[in-house]
């Protein structure tokens, strides 16, 4: 018989970021950060979309910690700007950054919910891009100073701390595929960018150790099952250097100490003595976001030569198929290969669907139901199978700027109208509100 209750203690969670809800990019001495500068880049997003305002949760927050609060979860995960705390990243922090922040902070223990600190989420400050951003090693030594700055405000009150957000994501799109902020397209930014990062991910793990030693801490990947396409060896060439790249370029390092074989070359002329210690610190969890297994095929015209093959599943409206059984995969895999015995959480999980408000002011999403039972389905296996899953946070409260592609894509349990401002709950913000009571999964 399947067990369809979650485990005691399960934290039930929502997660959102700074730059893809938070809007007033120019209020209170924010600096630009490469998302300003990409998204105001003509072509570069669906409709010539802009985080300018988003979701105006920077003047709006307090409502939207109320629809938390109703939700009834125990968590809720979010990201601090750095171009807010540091305009130019780097240098003296501007205290209406930090005051945002620590109003926030204080509202959600009120309520409490529990804050989950993710000090970045793509936002990279201007100044820091215009110096070489990510493939400049400088900058791990900036983040670890912000980290530093963010930490001695609020680590007396926020005890879970990430240090990333898909490092993956942001190094492979943002510098090789450059259909992300800040849009370069070069193999060589690729490399020296992964390695920037965990450095950066190290140095930042000791400069919060030092605020606060027993501070909960981690890194959150995105992880998932990739296949070839088929047996032929350039579609396996192609698979391994994307298992590499997506999957492994960031845990390996952290947890084992050392980069992947397929990329291991193409990165080593960037490692200095000592960095690889750095890196390797002891964390309290294992997070990862999932979304969709994949399958890939050669590509001679694409940088790195990656392609899609079609998966032979129904899609979410931003063409990703929808695969529940990945998760069990990924978490399996993710427990033999680098967590062990630590806590697991999924940091991010959710879909895409073309909701719109129906004549009663109402907005069925069925589809998104489905697949949050789906998911939560393979979760329970994962844990049925052993992996220590202690929570689950749902991509995302609100509908939000959804990077290149803008607010066409709806991720939110709460819809968004984006004229007015107004939120209205979607029928899978009550789905997951019983879910939160401690309702089992109906499957
Ligand atoms: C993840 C990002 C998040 C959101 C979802 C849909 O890759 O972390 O910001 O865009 O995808």
């Amino acid at each position: 018989m399947t067990d369809n209750s979650f485990p005691a203690g399960f934290l039930w969670g929502a997660s959102t970021a700074a730059y893809q809800i938070e809007g007033a990019v120019r209020e209170d001495g924010r600096g630009p950060s490469i998302w300003d500068t990409f998204s105001h880049t003509p072509g570069k997003i669906a409709n010539g979309d802009t985080g300018d305002v988003a979701c105006d949760h920077y003047h709006r927050w307090r409502d939207d910690i109320g629809l938390l609060r109703e939700l009834g979860i125990g968590a809720y995960r979010f990201s601090t700007a750095w171009p807010r705390i540091q305009p130019t990243g780097r240098g003296a922090p501007n205290e209406k950054g930090l005051e945002f922040y620590d109003r926030l902070v204080d509202a959600l223990l009120d309520a409490n919910i529990q804050p989950w600190l993710c000090l970045y989420h793509w936002d990279l400050p201007q100044a820091l891009e215009d110096k070489g951003g990510w493939r400049n090693r400088d900058t791990a030594y900036r983040y670890r100073d912000y980290a530093a700055i963010v930490a001695r405000r609020l680590a007396d009150r926020v005890s879970y701390w990430a240090t990333f957000n898909e490092p993956n994501i942001f190094t492979y799109r943002g510098l090789g595929q450059g259909d992300h902020a800040p849009g370069l397209q070069s193999r060589e930014a690729v490399w020296r960018a992964i390695h920037t990062v965990n450095l950066a991910h190290g140095l930042g793990v000791l400069a919060l150790r030092e605020q606060r030693a027993d501070l909960k801490l981690g890194n959150i990947y995105n992880l998932a099952p990739r296949e070839p396409a088929t047996d032929r060896e350039q579609d396996r060439v192609a698979c391994e250097l994307m298992g590499a790249i997506m999957n492994d370029a960031f845990p390996d390092p952290q947890f084992l100490g050392k980069y992947p074989e397929p990329i291991a070359d193409d990165i080593k002329p960037y490692v200095r003595d000592g960095d690889l210690a750095i890196i390797k610190q002891k964390l309290d969890y294992f997070a990862f976001n999932h979304y969709s297994r994949s399958r890939i095929r050669w590509d001679n015209d694409h940088l790195f030569h990656v392609g899609y093959a079609k998966i032979d599943a129904p899609v979410t409206a931003m063409g990703w198929p929808i695969t529940p059984d990945g998760l069990r995969e990924s978490l399996v895999d993710a427990k033999a290969r680098w967590s062990g015995d630590l806590p697991v959480y999924i940091l991010e999980n959710g879909a895409a669907f073309d909701d719109a408000v129906d004549a009663e002011g109402r907005v069925r999403d069925p589809q998104r139901i489905d697949f949050l039972r789906g998911y939560l389905g393979a979760l329970l296996d994962a844990v049925a199978a052993g992996v220590p899953v202690k929570g689950y946070f749902v991509w995302s409260l609100l509908d939000n700027f959804e990077w290149a592609l803008g607010y066409d894509k709806r991720f939110g349990i709460v819809y968004v109208d984006y004229t007015t401002q107004k939120r209205i709950p979607k029928d899978s913000y009550f789905f997951y509100r019983e879910l939160a009571r401690g309702a089992p999964l109906d499957r």
